[in-house]
């Protein structure tokens, strides 16, 4: 009986772009779920954008847009990512669907009639001038414990220090670096502690890996405290039933978007979802990283128990992604971005690499960029390719493209490579790709090395059936390792089996063989890595830097264009700022807004056209010392030269200021 699956990864956040960190993630279940596939069992695999959140509503606001045109493009540039390095989910959803509110709203009550909701105040920092609630991360000030300065509000990234922001000493808003000031609020909190036990056994059933438990069973020692599942608005996420301004916290409706992917997947396709997602007809596994830990280990399976959902089968983590043996770092060029990548290097390359790095256990695995030029060059082409490189054309071109019968010979090597399947699929299933790859590796130098033993280059001068005998057993291990190899590199498997002329590969077809059949046209398959390409994409890396923490003046929704590009203070220095007195101020005819300036800077004559009509009558305006912009190269208008420009500062039309009537400033003097 083929079993029946459904998958899950975590829901990127949706305020930046997918990078090789999150990769690890998304290839890792990838991989498992076109194996489960590849062996005929029934997989489903869901994901989502997740959507909600204060920092995705101040990125919209920096951006001058509203949170749902932020996730909307967000949610395309998510798609073409996944879709580059062939992540092949059944439903990617998002979390801002009506499906998720519903559910959201659904859990929520049935945990209320539980008894596992209560209401407390809680004293939270509020910014005045940006209107909001200040989430921890968006506070920031002195560590109360080593007193470093610019820390988080809820730890310090200097002594490790944790604390609340209100211990900050001197915070300040993030956004816009007023100083907060402590509000109470009502709060809405889900009583972890009345799950305890229930939690405990499901941990103890092999809820997850070993490492994984020994680190819950310190949350569990240090006790189960109450979790904070409601937000004041402005909040970008599900309004709370029943009140005015409180919602959701991100947190509480995410991994229920993992059941509205479900949800708008079963619609959409005539299933019964209550079978798919809460019976026990499916098996149900959750990808995550270690971070995430406390969310889908503990808060997420109580709150399906209070709610009466089962709770998944087993929670799969993984480690993080390092690159050469640090933290992804924009500076180093090492924060790579999944579209960055796909400029320069093939995606499956990468699919190949964490393939081979991958363990079932939670530690970090390292992107080392020599070893992964390395394995490319030498595994995929060197090994891989190369066998179907040096069979396919001699095939096609001598052999008139037609396969024989193995021999005696060739029947052991197939063998070895038919009994290999039993483990190679035990370590797919339990998450061992870097056995999976070794494996493979090692049949494909037997295989290599039959190719030495019976020269088909040397054989195919004197003895044509001969050599297609060899090329037969050559060929037939090239299609059982695409088989290994395909839920890592689908792509490249396709090529092969249009090459081989033959149906879509499946792990039953390990036990075939292919004789006496008719092959394609060789096609080159893959490439091997310069170092060059990794290089440029690591210079690439270092110049787009991805969202910067938003400045103080985005705070305001005012703001409706995004900053232009940074300019370094070297550029601001470029700029000559000196002291002019206007001499002479006309209007402009044909331009109503321009007026025409005649400025003294200090014994040399400039005119300028401004747009400063609506503000200023000429009239007002001889005598008036102003800022001139002495450098700025000269421009031709239709009205005349203009020589430089005066600043005035100001939203237009009638609110436009200069510098004071009188400041005793001397024309041609320098600005600072
Ligand atoms: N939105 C939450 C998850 C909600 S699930 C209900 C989130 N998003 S995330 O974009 O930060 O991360 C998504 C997944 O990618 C997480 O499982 C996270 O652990 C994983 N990774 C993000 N950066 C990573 C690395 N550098 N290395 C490996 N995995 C990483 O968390
Ligand atoms: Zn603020």
């Amino acid at each position: 009986m083929p079993r029946k699956i459904v998958v899950t990864s975590a829901l990127p956040y949706a305020n930046g772009p997918i990078h090789i960190g999150h990769l690890v993630e998304y290839l890792q279940t990838d991989i498992w779920v076109r194996f489960q596939k590849m062996c005929g069992n029934q997989c489903f695999y869901f994901c989502a954008d997740d959507t909600h959140g204060t920092p995705i509503m101040i990125s919209a606001r920096a951006a001058g847009i509203t949170p749902e045109e932020l996730i909307g493009k967000v949610y395309e540039e998510h798609k073409a990512d996944f879709d580059g390095f062939y992540v092949e989910f059944d439903n990617y959803y998002s979390t801002h669907s009506p499906e998720n509110k519903y559910f959201s709203e659904f859990i929520f009550s049935r945990l209320k009639e539980a008894g596992s909701i209560v209401k407390r105040d809680v004293e939270q920092a509020y910014c005045e001038n940006c209107k909001m609630s200040l989430p921890d991360r968006f506070v920031r000030g002195a560590c109360p414990q080593c007193k470093a300065e610019d820390q988080y509000g809820d730890s310090c990234e200097i002594c490790s220090a944790t604390y609340r922001p209100t211990e900050l000493i001197n915070p300040y808003c993030a956004t816009c670096r007023a100083q907060p000031v402590v509000k109470t609020s009502e709060h809405y909190f889900f009583k972890l502690a009345d799950y305890g036990q229930q939690l405990k056994e499901l941990i103890d059933t092999g809820y997850t890996q070993k490492s994984v438990s020994n680190k819950l069973d310190e949350w569990f020692n240090v006790g189960l405290k109450d979790w904070d599942i409601s937000r004041d608005g402005p909040y970008f996420g599900f309004k709370i039933p029943g009140e005015e301004n409180k919602f959701f916290y991100v947190w509480l409706d995410a991994p229920i978007g993992y059941m509205a992917s479900a949800r708008n997947y079963c619609d959409k396709n005539n299933l019964d979802f209550d079978k798919v997602w809460n019976s026990d007809e499916y098996e149900l596994y959750h990808f995550i990283g270690k971070d995430i830990m406390y969310f889908h280990a503990l808060f997420w399976p109580a709150m399906l128990m209070g709610a009466d959902f089962k709770t998944a089968d087993k929670l799969f983590v993984h480690g993080f992604l390092t690159v050469d043996g640090g933290k992804m770092s924009k500076s180093r060029g090492t924060f790579i971005k999944a579209g960055t990548y796909m400029k320069y290097l093939n995606p499956e390359y990468l699919r190949y690499y964490y393939a081979s790095k991958l363990t079932d256990n939670i530690d970090d695995i390292d992107l080392k960029t020599d070893d992964f030029i390395n394995k490319i060059n030498s595994d995929l082409v060197g090994k891989f390719a190369n066998l179907a490189s040096r069979s396919g054309p001699m095939l096609v071109k001598k052999l008139d493209a037609r396969l024989g019968q193995l021999d005696e010979q060739g029947g052991r090597l197939i063998n070895k490579f038919t009994t290999a399947k039993d483990h190679i699929i035990r370590d797919y299933e339990n998450l061992k790709f870097s056995a999976v790859v070794r494996s493979i590796i090692a049949l494909a130098d037997e295989a290599n090395r039959y190719v030495e033993q019976n020269q088909p280059w040397v054989t195919i001068k004197t003895d044509l059936e001969k050599t297609r005998t060899t090329l037969t057993a050559v060929i037939n291990a090239v299609r059982i390792l695409t088989i290994y190899l395909k839920p890592i590199l689908p792509a490249y498997a396709q090529k092969i089996e249009k090459f081989l002329n033959v149906e879509k590969l499946k792990f039953a077809d390990v036990e075939t063989l292919l004789q006496n059949h008719k092959i394609n046209e060789f096609q080159r398959l893959v490439e091997r890595i310069d170092q060059k390409q990794v290089n440029a994409m690591i210079e690439e890396s270092k110049q787009s830097q991805g969202p910067q923490a938003p400045a103080p003046e985005e705070a305001e929704a005012v703001v409706t264009e995004p900053f232009k590009p940074e300019c370094t203070i070297e550029d601001f220095a470029k700029i000559d700022l000196r002291i002019a007195k206007v001499i002479k101020a006309e209007a402009v005819e044909g331009a109503d807004k321009l007026l025409r300036l005649n400025l003294d800077v200090g014994g040399i004559q400039k005119t300028v056209f401004a747009a400063i009509a609506k503000a200023y009558k000429p009239d007002e305006l001889a005598g008036r010392i102003v800022i001139f912009f002495a450098n700025l190269k000269p421009r031709k208008m239709r009205f005349g030269l203009s020589e430089g420009m005066i600043l005035a500062s100001g939203t237009g039309g009638k609110d436009i200021f200069m510098l004071s009537a009188d400041t005793g400033a001397k024309p041609g003097q320098k600005v600072t």
